[in-house]
């Protein structure tokens, strides 16, 4: 009797132990994506889409423009906090950070840039393929600094978030005729899916396993796409909406097949089209006064340059505002969505 159970609680005792180390642990957030995710790295390239100078930042740690389009943090940094990193992910390009910093977390976005090449030529900033070689470019830095074992269970174990796809909608397809003149919207959604699915293929091919990926906001609800919508009394443009869920269910889609195709993967889709959507129905019910315009200037159309010191109408207070700037959240709304976020990341990854 006392032998089976000696047996039994070393079993019991193996199993936990087996439990507890192969328990995953996140070593590093790693972002790939567009101006929801951008932590500077624009201000290194040439382009007019940039954020480096306040009021931007106003509500960062020191009062500093870092490049991202928002007045504080945003939600890569909160997730980051979450699974006990840096409070912020610093952008791969800024030449005040190294490969140490970046060991725990690194930042490739771009703002301004999509899934289609055509997008991040309009305001030529770094195409997605360019942020892939740079990671390429960061795998190899990262196996010099810490020795290829170890840097193979970082690029292993880190939880990679991808964010994009606004642009290339709002950007590119409603804004220069040719990608109109090929596709139809529906065809178009279908063309950038498939830009996705070849996307984290590759990643994959390059070590990736644990991703999260964001589809896009209720676009047509965002301060720019309301101020031009003269015909709707500046409500949201439901047609932007509706073609935000359509693409947010296809890319869903793409997820689950591509977690059933690739061995070992484990893909989120983090769909923050609802919470965000949630939140402008019902400001209130979080704190906030104001949903129409963004904090900075007008708050109708001031983006990048026009959301600049000069503006006389910038608003006190964020974070009465859910946007910042004509196009992007506030520091507290990126904060309610990253929570909101969370919490499935954490049981997911860690
Ligand atoms: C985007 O451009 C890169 C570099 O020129 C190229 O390798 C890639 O095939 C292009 N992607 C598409 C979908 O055209």
């Amino acid at each position: 009797m006392a032998h089976t159970y000696i047996s039994w609680l070393l079993l019991t005792l193996s199993l936990l132990l087996l439990l507890t180390t192969t328990k995953a642990k996140v070593p590093a957030i790693i972002v790939f994506g567009d101006s929801s995710v951008d932590a500077g790295n624009n201000n290194q390239i040439s382009t007019l889409l940039k954020s480096n100078f306040k009021p931007y930042g106003r509500d960062f740690d020191g009062g500093r423009p870092t490049g991202r389009f928002s007045n504080g943090r945003i939600p890569p940094d909160f997730v980051s906090a979450a699974f006990g990193l840096k409070p912020a992910v610093p952008a791969y390009l800024d030449p005040t950070h190294g490969i140490s910093d970046f060991a725990t977390g690194v930042c490739f976005a771009s703002a301004g840039t999509g899934y289609d090449n055509a997008t991040s030529s309009v305001l030529n900033v770094i195409p997605l393929w360019k942020e892939l070689e740079y990671y390429k470019e960061y795998q190899n830095k990262l196996k010099a600094y810490v020795g290829t074992e170890k840097a193979n269970e970082i690029l292993t174990e880190a939880l990679y978030l991808l964010s994009l796809g606004t642009n290339d909608f709002l950007e590119n397809y409603y804004t220069i005729p040719t990608r109109r003149s090929q596709f139809t919207v529906k065809q178009f959604q279908d063309f950038l899916v498939g830009l996705a699915g070849n996307f984290i293929r590759e990643l994959y091919a390059l070590g990736v396993r644990k991703l999260s990926v964001t589809g896009v906001p209720p676009m047509g609800c965002l301060p720019l796409e309301r101020a031009a919508n003269f015909m709707g009394n500046h409500g949201c443009q439901q047609e932007y909406n509706n073609v935000a869920l359509e693409f947010n269910a296809k890319l869903g889609g793409l997820i689950a097949k591509l977690n059933h195709e690739l061995p070992g993967m484990k893909a989120v889709f983090a769909n923050a089209y609802y919470i965000l959507y949630h939140i402008i129905r019902r400001p209130s019910e979080y704190g906030f006064e104001v949903t129409r315009n963004g904090c900075c200037g007008t708050g109708a159309f001031e983006m990048s340059y026009l959301c600049n010191q000069q503006n006389p109408f910038t608003c006190e207070d964020a974070s009465k505002y859910v946007f910042w700037d004509s196009f992007h959240p506030t520091e507290k709304a990126n904060h309610i969505m990253a929570d909101h976020l969370i919490p499935r990341l954490l049981a997911e990854f860690s």
